[in-house]
């Protein structure tokens, strides 16, 4: 058997991770190598466990740092594990600085890439993550981009090779957990609004953070705002007294599962999330976007997602205003990871 390494290291990455390590370990010798860039045990942890995923075979412990410490420190653990285990290819998610990381080294190695969720952009080069995604992308031998949209930014770019839509592998997930979470009984709607936050241009200076989160509380409608350790992080070191907004209960961030049951039960959703936008999308509820823009342009169609970012006044009336028609499946039907496995059979 032909063996791939994994490379895995924030929290959406063990979400992606999780429909294909079990689609591929049927072709293939899998093991993983988790970089320690999130390390909570409800940002690691939780998922393993909650989602049936294989221990990593390697876990770095690199932890949080600058960009340039905390890439760097994990290309010199990945290059000699890559080195001491020789993987026939090494696959990476998205675009976080784990993705970038071990396709760097990947590359550098003449080790095959496969890039899962290639394509994507925002066209915002201030985003540490536009980064990570174009470098990745040119250098990728497998690129499996999610959407026709995503495939035509890698041919603007000249990127064709090896280019593949299989559709995304978050749609597999999430369709799982919906199945998961409405057999166990009926899901009940609350009214309420989720809430996620953790961009640094939305969580990283305390004024932009209070603002939002004061914006949202004047909305007199109860709100469930699981917080990201970054945005806690900011709250903690500004010591603001969370308890002084009182439509707002802040929690821990929580489980896979639970995060997709309370976005069935919301009214919608409000994020600056990617993943939690193509979620919401997915489970037909409607999302508001604190973002200049989205890579997820797709979502924007008919109202499901709006984009507000200079002018927060905007959400109350975007909160009361219905979507029109519903597209189905512009992620896909749930079977990518299956697609993307038997590609690599016959490719690799
Ligand atoms: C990272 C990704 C981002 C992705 C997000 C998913 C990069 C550049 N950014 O952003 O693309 O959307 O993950 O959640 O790769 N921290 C903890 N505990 C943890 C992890 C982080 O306390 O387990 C705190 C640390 O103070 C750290 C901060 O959160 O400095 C930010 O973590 P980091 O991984 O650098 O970036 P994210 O904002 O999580
Ligand atoms: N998520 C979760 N628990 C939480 C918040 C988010 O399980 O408390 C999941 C969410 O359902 C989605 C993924 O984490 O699948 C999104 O991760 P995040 O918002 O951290 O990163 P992004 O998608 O923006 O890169």
């Amino acid at each position: 058997m032909k063996k791939i390494a994994i490379i895995i290291g924030a929290r959406p990455q063990f979400i992606k991770h999780s429909p294909v390590e079990k689609a591929l370990a049927k072709f293939f010798d899998v093991f993983s190598i988790h970089t320690g860039q999130h390390y909570d045990s409800k940002m690691s942890e939780i998922f393993f466990q909650e989602l049936g995923i294989r221990p990593p075979l390697f876990n770095l412990s690199i932890g949080s740092g600058s960009h340039g410490l905390q890439t760097g420190k994990m290309m010199i653990e990945l290059e000699s594990i890559l080195l001491e285990n020789r993987p026939d290819a090494v696959l990476v998610y998205g675009d976080t600085n784990s993705t970038l990381a071990g396709a760097l080294v990947t590359s550098k190695l003449g080790i095959k890439l496969i890039h899962i969720e290639a394509g994507l952009r925002s066209f915002n080069r201030e985003m540490p993550e536009e980064i990570n995604r174009v470098l990745t992308d040119h250098i990728s031998n497998f690129l499996f981009a999610p959407t026709a949209l995503s495939v035509d930014n890698l041919l603007k770019e000249g990127v064709s090779k090896g280019v593949y839509n299989v559709g995304d592998v978050m749609c597999d997930a999430v369709l799982l957990a919906k199945d998961k979470i409405e057999s166990a009984g009926k899901v009940e709607p609350t009214g309420e609004i989720l809430v996620t936050l953790h961009r640094p241009y939305n969580t990283d200076d305390i004024s932009r953070l209070l603002s939002i989160i004061e914006v949202l509380n004047e909305l007199n409608i109860k709100i469930i705002f699981p917080l990201h350790p970054r945005t806690r992080n900011s709250l903690l070191m500004n010591k603001i007294d969370l308890s002084g907004f009182e439509n707002i209960k802040f929690i821990d961030p929580v489980s896979y599962f639970d995060l997709i049951k309370l976005q069935l039960e919301s009214k919608c959703v409000v994020t600056d999330s990617g993943g939690v936008q193509k979620e919401a999308y997915i489970l037909e509820r409607k999302c508001i976007t604190i973002r200049p823009e989205t890579e997820w342009e797709e979502t924007l169609k008919n109202g499901w997602n709006t984009l507000i970012f200079n002018d927060l006044s905007e959400l109350a009336g975007l909160i009361e205003k219905e979507p029109g028609e519903y597209l189905p499946n512009i992620y896909g039907e749930g079977d990518s990871a299956r697609r993307i496995a038997e590609i690599l059979n016959d490719e690799l």
